[in-house]
């Protein structure tokens, strides 16, 4: 019997607990033994939960119970989680954690650290919720030269899109009902500011270059700004406007970016909706590869934490290499990153637009009046940021197609 400890038994936590009990048998002969949750550590009570007796308060509680081999982190945040965290490898103890602000801040401190004991530091949840990226980012995809990785990262953001898009819903009330589904973040401007995203991009940036990529490093802009109109002429270009987490290597910089794209109806991700993210990976030799699945939700996201779970207690004794030092990456500068724009300007600008921007191909939708819309060459952010600076701009954005 392997005992593990879980800290923070919320949606993720609690989750954890249920597809531990589910799948009890499959789980044991895929380990090649049984994983029994010994402890779990929350401030709150939970009376009438099943694991109510297992609870403690004291973080202590799990750290020096010698019984139990691997900690499941999913409390969220940096603060306490990287000191619980550490203790615990410190301690002798894997880690397997869905917490994406904790990896995105302290990975590569925390891989050493378990490196240096011989024992792991899994995050396969912190990216994706169920899908499997980390683990193909870090041990199938060893032979490539990653060139580009384009994803829907943030399963919120994504269903609110979904909603206004296909049912002309507000965003309001949209992020309302991802609220109530359990996927959005407790602050709800983690999410539709893209910082969520800003984290896992990061993160994954890190493993495909095996350096330390800052999230404070990545230009980042969420939907807020994104309205009825545009999804009007997003559809009569036949795309779709989705948050995108992209990093890509062009000429041998990386340039790392959060935003809403224009994506074209041909491209994979435009069929990618509601709280489903997918991940695009385009390597030097294998081509374009791309994972999709739920990410974000209660047993999805205890899925891949259990997953990690059966690769510790199968690598007890030998740390799986992942590379990520800590030496920074330092991305491209963004003004430099090359993209096309779709802009919409007052009617009244239409001349102004033509004459800075030259060759533009007009976007007309019949749903909305009084705008000159259009798309413009291929150009760089700091070019665009210089045309548009006497144009009173209604709404741009990045064209990815
Ligand atoms: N709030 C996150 C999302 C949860 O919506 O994707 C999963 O990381």
């Amino acid at each position: 019997m392997v005992y593990i400890g879980i800290v923070g038994y919320g949606t993720v936590g609690s989750g954890v607990y249920e597809v531990l009990r589910t799948n009890r048998e499959s789980i044991a002969r895929r380990a090649g033994e049984e994983i029994a949750v010994k402890r779990i550590c929350d401030l709150r009570e939970f009376p009438n939960d099943p694991a109510s007796d297992l609870i403690t308060h004291e973080y202590n509680d799990l750290i020096e119970d010698e019984e139990i081999q691997i900690i499941v982190e999913t409390m969220g945040g940096t603060k306490p989680a990287y000191a619980f965290v550490k203790s615990a490898l410190l301690a002798g103890k894997s880690v397997c954690t869905s917490n994406k602000e904790l990896v995105a801040e302290y990975g590569s401190e925390l891989i050493e650290l378990a490196k240096e004991r011989n024992l792991n530091f899994f995050f396969e949840a912190s990216v994706g919720g169920g899908i499997p990226i980390i683990r193909p980012l870090n041990q199938a995809l060893t032979a490539d030269e990653i060139m580009e990785i384009r994803g829907i990262l943030n399963g919120t953001t994504n269903y609110i899109l979904t909603k206004m898009s296909r049912e002309g819903s507000d965003y309001a009330s949209a992020l309302k009902e991802a609220q109530e589904m359990g996927y959005a973040e407790r602050n709800p401007e983690a999410d539709v500011e893209g910082f969520d995203a800003c984290r896992k991009i990061a993160i994954l940036t890190s493993l495909a270059y095996g350096m330390q990529v800052d999230y404070q490093d990545i230009d980042t802009e969420g939907i807020t700004k994104i309205t009825k109109q545009d999804m009007d002429y997003a559809k009569a270009l036949d795309a779709a406007v989705k948050l995108i987490g992209e990093s890509r290597r062009e000429q041998g910089k990386v340039y790392a970016r959060v935003a809403p794209l224009l994506i074209d109806s041909s491209h994979p991700l435009y069929s990618v909706n509601d709280v489903f993210n997918a991940i695009f990976v385009k390597g030097n030799v294998l081509g374009d590869v791309m994972f999709y699945g739920r990410g974000a939700g209660k047993l999805p996201t205890a899925s891949a934490v259990v997953a990690d779970v059966v690769d510790a207690v199968k690598h007890r004794g030998t740390h799986v290499v992942t590379l990520w030092s800590s030496k920074k990456l330092i991305l491209g500068d963004s003004d430099e990153a090359m993209n096309r724009f779709f802009v919409r300007v007052p009617k009244n600008q239409k001349e102004k637009a033509i004459e800075a921007f030259g060759n533009v191909s007009e976007v007309i939708s019949d749903k909305v009046r009084g705008e000159f819309a259009f798309i413009t060459e291929k150009m760089k952010e700091g070019s665009f940021k210089e045309k548009t600076k006497d144009l009173d701009v209604i709404n741009r954005i990045r064209v990815g197609f």
